[in-house]
């Protein structure tokens, strides 16, 4: 019986061994494709036409298709006109992917606290996005990253 015994404790460890490598894969994964979320966030910044607020935002959301859409915000002179980053990248992905799922945003801005999307954004993206999205908020100013789910940010939902 040995030799068996042997191969069984051999195959587990093998077992074992391989669902902590795939563990740390996901968790690679994770991390790329978040820096590359926040990468495309900062570059998307640049664009902002905010000449009212001075404020710029930028933001990257990743669809579950695998593929990042960014947007800045754009303001208007009719105030109320103005479109929010978050908004302008959620639109982009739902515009080429239909009502594909939004699984993660980064956004980036420039106050030396990293800006949290606003309530209407929150409820814009609601419709796509479930309480597990990842959200990145990064500061370009001060390098401050602050990570959250969706859930904790929006927790009441207004569904029709
Ligand atoms: N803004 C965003 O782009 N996203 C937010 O979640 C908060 C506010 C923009 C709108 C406006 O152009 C500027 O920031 C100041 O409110």
């Amino acid at each position: 019986p040995f030799p068996e015994q042997g191969a069984q404790v051999f195959k587990n460890s093998i077992e074992e061994f391989n669902g902590i490598f795939e563990h740390l894969c996901s968790l690679f994964r994770e991390r790329t494709l978040a820096g590359q979320l926040i990468k495309s966030a900062g570059a998307v910044l640049e664009n902002a036409y905010a000449p009212y607020s001075k404020y710029r935002v930028g933001a990257a959301v990743l669809t579950s298709n695998g593929n990042i859409y960014t947007g800045c915000n754009v303001e208007n002179a009719s105030f109320g006109a103005t479109i929010c980053a978050e908004r302008g990248a959620a639109m982009k992905a739902i515009s080429e992917e239909g009502s594909c799922g939004i699984t993660a945003i980064a956004i980036a801005s420039e106050s030396e606290e990293p800006a949290p999307p606003c309530a209407l954004c929150r409820q814009f993206l609601s419709e796509f996005a479930g309480p597990d999205m990842q959200v990145y908020l990064y500061s370009l100013a001060s390098g401050v990253l602050r990570h959250y789910n969706f859930g904790t940010l929006m927790p009441h939902v207004f569904e029709l």
